[in-house]
């Protein structure tokens, strides 16, 4: 048995077409259905519908042998016992620092000055202004870091911007970007190496209609 876990929304509908070109179909559609253990056409193969957060964990404690996640999710989980293959190029979207658009982030990052920051990204976030020489003082959020500046509890957040719709809407704007983010096929290196061939024939798969034009 070969089981994958995914995340649910864009990640999970961006890689259906890479699970069909490796010949593999999901029965049922996560949206609709509240299984969290999903068949396949295939028999011996499963998927998981487990948080974004999550899927390195899975991956990582063998309890799937390989998922679809982030590359920011896997910078914050760390990327012990996992291999990763592939870049498989959905999802894209990229990680910034966003503020008001009255506070003067340029002179507030100059080196040695001290920065509080809102974000879930608490590990991108310390390397990222530490390599600055900012000193930070992060709060960790879950979500809708949107609303701290707003409200005088941070004076910047670090958070993944897509379309920058979010950032308008709340009246944010973008001062810096820190890294561009896409999705990363993880295997567990584990199960590599005991079920080598099924697996390596989905990467391939994976690897063979990434490099199809679209
Ligand atoms: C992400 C992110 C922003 C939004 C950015 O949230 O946290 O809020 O997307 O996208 P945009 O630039 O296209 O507006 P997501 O919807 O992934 O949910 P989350 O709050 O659970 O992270």
């Amino acid at each position: 048995m070969i089981t994958l876990a995914l995340s649910k929304g864009r990640i999970f509908e961006d890689t259906l077409p890479l699970l069909k070109a490796a010949g593999i179909e999901v029965l049922d559609d996560p949206e609709k259905s509240r299984k969290l253990i999903l068949a396949t056409n295939l028999p011996d193969v499963r998927v998981l519908v487990v948080r974004a957060t999550d899927v390195p964990t899975y991956v990582q404690y063998g309890g799937a042998d390989m998922g679809i996640t982030g590359k920011d999710t896997l910078l914050e989980h760390g990327s012990q016992g996992l291999y990763q293959p592939l870049d498989l190029q959905i999802a894209k979207c990229r990680i910034s620092v966003a503020a008001r658009a009255d506070f003067d982030y340029a002179n507030a990052v100059r080196q040695g000055a001290r920065l509080k920051i809102a974000t879930k990204y608490v590990a991108i976030s310390r390397e990222f202004f530490a390599n600055k020489g900012v000193h930070v003082d992060l709060i960790k959020l879950y979500g809708s870091m949107e609303i701290a500046p707003l409200v005088g509890m941070a004076d910047a957040i670090v958070d993944l911007v897509s379309t920058g719709n979010t950032l308008r809407a709340n009246h944010l704007v973008e001062v810096e970007q820190i890294m561009e983010i896409s999705s990363r096929l993880i295997v567990n290196q584990a199960a590599l190496k005991l079920k080598r061939e099924p697996i390596r024939k989905i990467i391939d798969a994976f690897a063979c209609a990434l490099a199809v034009p679209a």
